[in-house]
């Protein structure tokens, strides 16, 4: 793991051929675009941030390769040969009958959404997603949390976190009735937990029960390949075997998949919607003219779709894989040494910071996870983003704050972006930020929109 830790024995598999400036802006520069932003790392100008990790969403940097297919856009509106393409790749790589374009992953969230969900059903799923649970909800579901206890425990060292608890799902069957749970909404690697991953046993556990109940199984797909990446290092009989086959037989015990391309198929824009029901297929084909746009390109343009093709053969390949998930590693094993609370063991796409630890003193009412984002950006310009009870909004019933148990920052590492004397610099601030935690106080919500609130509401410092 570097010279810190003795021999390193790998590094990225490419090397940099153009490259954007970046630069730290001062103290006060930073107090005030800070208060500006209303202590929310959302409403931050980009050019007040040195080292961007917000999220790894929409912000890996394309290959030559991509580039040049951006080249070769086909911007008819209908056929494009670039949607073809794509829907090759998917089909290919994931195994799925029927590929849907979206503008992202929200876009086919709603899609799929829509098309199964009715009113007064329940989804269960291994922990919410905020822009998943609110389709649902909207859709006339309720989300129900069938994820294993450990997933909610940032000191649990499972390997498995992300896995479904059959006895919890079991107990939603018993207690409201098969016929209203339209499908187990699974997803790989969980981002709330922290990008804790599911098992291949446990996925052919759940298509059996599944099954037996004729409950359908739709794959959150976003970050599928960091979750291969942990089933080839962690479970038994799957080391010798390619991201690519793993992948492929993952999908293979589920009906359908949502995937926001912005994250593993290392493009900045783009998501998909695929499914193997005909009927299912059909419904969210009519719907998709409505909101996105034909179904041949479902609101991206041809060269969008062309990188993304070309992203999807890319991202998975194993040592581009491999090199991401240890540039994460990289940065909490820095961290772990110098005893900073974080969510263990480390998972694919972020290190989160485990604020309840991090500021004891801190009640959850006033937002420790939200205030970490603060302090850290003020010391150093780096942007992360809140992942506590800011993200996890309001009961739709009783109208109260939800507490999630996992209270966290998360910093969230761009594919193919930053070094490894990013990650240093970034370790070292949080050290900086730690070593004056007892002083810090925290703030008070100002501003709340409706829908999402983490990405707009606004804040003040308590004095
Ligand atoms: C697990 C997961 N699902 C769905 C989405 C939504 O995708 P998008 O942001 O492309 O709409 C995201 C985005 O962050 C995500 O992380």
């Amino acid at each position: 793991m570097g010279q810190q830790f003795g021999r390193r024995s790998w590094a990225e598999p490419w090397k940099i051929k153009m490259v954007e400036p970046i630069c730290m802006i001062t103290p006060e520069e930073r107090l005030k675009a800070c208060r500006e932003a209303g202590y929310n790392t959302f409403l931050m100008r980009s050019e007040d941030v040195y080292i961007d990790l917000l999220t790894d969403s929409g912000t890996s940097a394309m290959s030559d390769r991509q580039w040049a297919g951006i080249m070769l856009g086909d911007e008819a509106y209908a056929g494009s040969r670039n949607f073809y393409h794509l829907e090759e790749a998917v089909q290919n790589y994931y195994g799925y009958q029927y590929v849907i374009p979206t503008h992202q992953g929200r876009g086919a969230e709603h899609l799929i959404s829509q098309a199964t969900i009715n009113q007064g059903d329940y989804i269960p799923g291994n922990m919410y997603f905020t822009t998943t649970r609110l389709h649902q909800e909207l859709a006339g579901g309720t989300f129900v949390d069938v994820i294993i206890d450990e997933g909610h425990d940032p000191t649990d060292l499972h390997p498995f976190k992300g896995n479904v608890d059959l006895d919890k799902l079991q107990a939603l069957v018993d207690k409201v009735g098969a016929d209203k749970i339209p499908y187990v909404s699974l997803a790989g690697t969980v981002n709330m937990a922290g990008g804790q991953p599911v098992s291949m046993a446990n996925v052919r556990d759940l298509r059996a029960f599944c099954d037996r109940y004729d409950i359908r199984i739709y794959l959150d797909a976003t970050r599928m390949y960091e979750n291969a990446f942990f089933i080839q290092e962690r479970e038994d009989g799957y080391a010798s075997k390619s991201i690519a086959e793993i992948l492929k037989e993952f999908c293979s015990y589920t009906d359908a998949a949502w995937m926001s391309a912005k994250k593993d198929h290392l493009v900045n824009i783009g998501g998909w919607l695929a499914v193997n029901d005909a009927d299912v297929a059909e419904r969210a084909r009519n719907m998709v003219v409505v909101y996105e746009g034909l179904h041949t390109y479902g609101g991206m343009a041809g060269r969008d779709m062309e990188a993304l093709a070309i992203g999807i053969a890319e991202g998975i390949m194993d040592d581009h894989v491999a090199s991401r998930v240890r540039q994460v590693r990289y940065l909490g094993k820095l961290l772990m040494d110098w005893d900073i609370p974080i969510v263990e063991p480390v998972g694919g796409h972020a290190i989160f910071l485990d604020a309840k630890r991090f500021y004891p003193h801190i009640p959850q009412d006033h937002f420790p996870a939200q205030t970490l984002t603060a302090q850290l950006y003020l010391d150093s310009g780096v942007r992360s983003m809140e992942r506590g009870v800011v993200s996890a909004g309001r009961d739709p019933e009783t109208g109260a704050h939800r507490y999630p148990a996992l209270e966290l920052t998360r910093l969230t590492i761009p594919r193919r972006v930053y070094t490894q004397a990013h990650m240093d610099v970034v370790a070292e601030s949080i050290k900086a930020v730690y070593d004056v935690r007892e002083a810090t106080k925290g703030l008070q919500m100002v501003f709340e929109p409706e829908y999402l609130r983490f990405f707009q509401a606004r804040f003040e410092p308590l004095t």
